[in-house]
């Protein structure tokens, strides 16, 4: 019996199998929402003899080798009129090894951690993700925002993580929230009617004394009926002209808006934890400059990370997202900080290597340029974790806008220090370059 990983390498054999196949390419692989397989080919082909029988022997080979995974005779062979516009569709992949034939994978989820939108050249959008939850990601991003504030910027905070909103809780105190929040102008936006809302989800921080802290919050002051709205949010919407617009493209539009309104310098994006949904908005979505990826050492962290740049491997998509990537090393623990940090350093490189990282053949030699790799111990490498260390001034704090209004730079740095360098060297040289 095959199961759903043996679908692509069973197909790739019976591909190479059939070297004459590539006359008749492209040949679209589209695997459904129940992750059934056809194979879909351009109607010249349905009544030229030769490529008929070529392609019936590979529909009967691909049905024995799939079983459940493939569809019924009459729907494994499908001729249509316009096949190069669906390869060039955004989330369409070569399958490996095999030239001219391309996988097109339907999801069930609108997120899809394969279509990755091109940074911005207008807004830096830096945005906070860790695999695993709890790892003070939210307290990282309100102190960046508050030492980029300090340096005089004009920082946007956005609270993506809307399951588990506490980001504006933390930068805003209860009496200057506004009423409404980004899961508002979702739910508003299917029935056309955000503008209501738009006037009133953004929060100005008195933490700032030279530039200013913006927040818009997951939910209002009183975030209502939030569960019926949270259920709502993920919807795609139907537009004038007819066209879908899917939820991360709404999101998208919400941000821009944003922008256009309050010209932030910076946008920092607390995503969702983990491999979820709201969280691929937010990571390929949004067309971020920076992707701060939060890690602690442990199995569940680089489970987590390798999968998912496997899938950018598989997809065919490094190349477009690995240089905006940049590991932080989450609370570093006070005592054996060296080896902690050590061990994290290697575990992250392992997992670069193996996925993102070029591979260089042993005795090559490369002008600068030729590839993309870097040693272990590189430190402008994107796998040398920015380092965020564990104070106990940190743990268990109730309100970090209280925190944040006592606590003096120099101890901010001695926590902080190289994630805030960081983010301020990436968007200083980014600005550069726009
Ligand atoms: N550098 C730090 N040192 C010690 N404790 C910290 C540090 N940063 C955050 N904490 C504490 O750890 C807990 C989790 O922090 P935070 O909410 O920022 O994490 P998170 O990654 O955003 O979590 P979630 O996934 O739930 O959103 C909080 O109690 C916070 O006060
Ligand atoms: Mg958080």
């Amino acid at each position: 019996m095959t199961t759903f990983d043996e679908i692509l390498p069973k197909l790739a054999a019976i591909f190479q199998r059939h070297p004459d196949v590539a006359s008749i390419a492209p040949i679209l692989v589209n695997r459904d929402l129940n992750g059934r397989v056809r194979l879909i080919m351009d109607e010249k082909w349905e009544t030229n003899p030769a490529a008929r029988a070529e392609l019936d022997a590979i529909a009967r080979e691909a049905r024995d080798a799939l079983g459940p995974h493939a569809h019924s005779a009459e729907q494994m062979l499908m001729f249509e009129p316009n096949i190069e516009g669906s390869i060039t569709e955004e989330s369409a992949f070569p399958l490996e090894d095999c030239a001219g034939i391309n996988v097109v994978d339907r999801l069930a989820m609108e997120g899809d951690w394969a279509k990755i939108t091109p940074p911005l050249t207008t807004a830096q959008r830096i945005v906070f993700f860790s695999i695993k939850g709890g790892v003070g990601r939210s307290t990282a991003l309100a102190a960046t925002a508050w030492v980029l504030a300090e340096r005089g910027e004009r920082v946007l905070v956005l609270d993506m993580d809307l399951e588990s909103p506490g980001l504006s809780s933390s930068l805003l105190p209860q009496d200057r929230r506004p009423a409404y929040g980004i899961a508002d102008w979702l739910v508003e936006d299917l029935v056309d009617n955000s503008e209501l809302v738009f006037a009133d989800m953004v929060a100005t921080s008195e933490l700032s004394r030279n530039g200013d802290i913006l927040v818009v919050p997951a939910h209002g002051k009183d975030p209502g009926e939030y569960l019926s709205k949270l259920g709502r949010v993920w919807m795609s919407k139907a537009g004038r002209n007819g066209q879908r617009e899917s939820w991360p493209e709404r999101l998208r539009r919400l941000l821009d808006r944003v922008e256009e309104r309050w010209r932030p310098s910076v946008v920092l994006i607390d995503s969702r934890a983990g491999i979820d949904e709201a969280a691929s908005a937010c990571l390929t979505g949004l067309g971020a400059s920076t992707i701060l990826l939060f890690a602690i050492d442990g199995d569940q962290t680089w489970t987590g990370y390798r999968m998912l740049f496997r899938h950018w491997r598989k997809a065919g998509r490094v190349r477009e997202i690995r240089e905006r990537l940049q590991i932080v090393g989450a609370m570093i623990p006070e005592t054996g900080a060296d080896k902690y940090f050590e061990e994290l350093r290697e575990r992250a490189w392992d997992a670069f290597a193996d996925e993102l990282y070029d591979e260089i053949p042993a005795g090559a030699i490369l002008s600068e340029g030729d590839s993309w790799s870097f040693d272990q111990s590189d430190e402008s490498a994107p796998h040398y974790p920015w380092a965020v260390r564990w104070h106990r001034g940190f743990a268990a704090l109730q309100s970090l806008h209280g925190k944040l209004s006592v606590i003096g730079r120099d101890e901010i740095n001695a926590v902080f220090g190289p994630l805030i360098e960081g983010v301020m060297a990436s968007v200083e040289i980014d600005r550069d370059a726009v």
